[in-house]
């Protein structure tokens, strides 16, 4: 395969003079099933690191250039990926920092991941031998370590273990899939994004442990404050985007509809029928569950619906049980134990609430949080896979 190391550069002349002997003469000779090549994505530095690179492809054949203007590290990986690959025919693509602070003795580890089956292969600083620099001072190990745990938290993929780590290596396929959303990445965020959307994607990802050693040359062009705030806001609003597009969104799609018909029919019931309020409520709600039990049976749940009458028939039984049992003890209970443990009260600071309003809407949530959880992990749970 052809395997192009990606090293985008901003002010690295003292560091990219470095590291390409090292490639050349180290660590390609001992890859002997694959061929290797170097690509220099630079964006116009001042300090003249591309006459350094032009000076080093006389001597080496296998080392290319790709120039443009500064967009960010994400913005400098798609223009050197897309020139990789559609210029030089990568079939396997590097990201690897210029700076020599990704060891690269591990090449062929990553390398031989890739043979065995990965699409991308992560370089991991977390966990199973891989570290961080000794002599970063405290509050910056902190942080790279939290941020790290934030986002496999919040993601809830605790398989993957460094998700903003820049060393890694991938198929053509996956960043040809990804390139056209990465547009919007251009920063250090790209690392974050282009890995969220190769696991959604369903790309096979392995990890290679690496010793992230200190830079000794030049600055880091991270800004780190403003990065802290991009992965925030990344991770938080892509997670709730899944969230309220996925099953949960449905549900309370479905739960409206529901909601929609008790009233419909509570109003019609008691107007036009002149029913007692009470028996026409009990109606409109057999009603709504009937409907939110088939709407979540098609749709909601889709790929996993009954199958049979048989299990129709118990899954519907499970749901009015699960309905019946959530009104009464986890929503009613929740007004109940308000009422008893905080009081009626009649303000809540200066404003005429009725504390019961909140108990009600909080009950609401409690309510929503337990149909859901019993829905997806009993009624309609997922089926082992054989
Ligand atoms: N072409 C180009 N354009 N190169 C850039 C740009 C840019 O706008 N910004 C940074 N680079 C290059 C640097 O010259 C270096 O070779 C590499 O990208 C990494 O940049 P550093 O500035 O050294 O980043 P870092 O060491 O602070 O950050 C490391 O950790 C981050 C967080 O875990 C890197 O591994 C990042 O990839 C990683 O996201
Ligand atoms: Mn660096």
């Amino acid at each position: 395969m052809k395997v192009v190391i990606v090293n985008p550069t901003y002010n690295e002349k003292g560091n990219i003079d470095r590291l390409i002997p090292v490639l050349e003469s180290e660590i390609f000779p001992q890859i002997k099933n694959h061929d290797m090549n170097i690509l220099v994505a630079d964006d116009n530095s001042p300090d003249g690191t591309a006459d350094e690179v032009k000076k080093l492809m006389q001597k080496w054949k296998n080392i290319d250039i790709s120039q443009g203007e500064k967009h960010g590290l994400g913005a400098a990986y798609i223009r050197g990926m897309t020139y990789a690959i559609e210029e030089m025919g990568a079939d396997v693509v590097f990201e690897m920092d210029a700076d020599l602070q990704h060891d690269p003795n591990k090449i062929p580890e990553f390398l031989k991941k890739i043979d065995e089956g990965c699409d991308m292969v992560i370089g991991n600083r977390y966990s199973d031998g891989g570290s961080i620099p000794q002599n970063w001072p405290l509050p910056r190990k902190i942080f790279s370590i939290v941020a790290n745990l934030f986002v496999r938290a919040i993601f809830m993929k605790f398989s993957v273990h460094d998700w903003t780590g820049g060393y890694r290596a991938l198929k053509k396929e996956v960043f040809l899939k990804e390139r056209e959303e990465l547009t919007n990445y251009k920063g250090y965020i790209f690392q974050i994004s282009f890995l969220h959307k190769a696991i959604r994607d369903g790309f096979k990802i392995g990890e290679v442990p690496f010793h992230f050693s200190d830079r000794n040359l030049g600055k880091s062009k991270i800004a780190p404050l403003g990065y802290i705030m991009e992965v925030f806001k990344f991770v938080i609003s892509t997670r709730i985007r899944e969230i309220l597009l996925g099953k949960f969104g449905k549900f309370l799609v479905v739960g409206g509809i529901g909601f929609f018909i008790n009233f419909i029919v509570l109003k019609v019931l008691s107007d036009s029928f002149h029913w007692d309020h009470s028996w026409a409520n009990l109606v409109g709600a057999a009603l709504a569950i009937f409907s939110n039990y088939n709407l979540n049976n098609i749709w909601t749940f889709e790929e996993r619906k009954a199958k049979d009458i048989g299990s129709y028939l118990l899954k519907m039984a499970q749901f009015y049980a699960t309905s019946a049992f959530g009104v009464i003890f986890i929503q009613t209970g929740t007004i109940f134990l308000g009422d008893r443990l905080i009081g009626e009260g009649q303000f809540l600071f200066f404003l005429p609430i009725k504390y019961y309003y909140i108990y009600f809407v909080v009950g609401t949530g409690f309510l929503l949080i337990w149909n859901f959880t019993i829905y997806n992990k009993i009624i309609w749970r997922k089926k082992p896979h054989k």
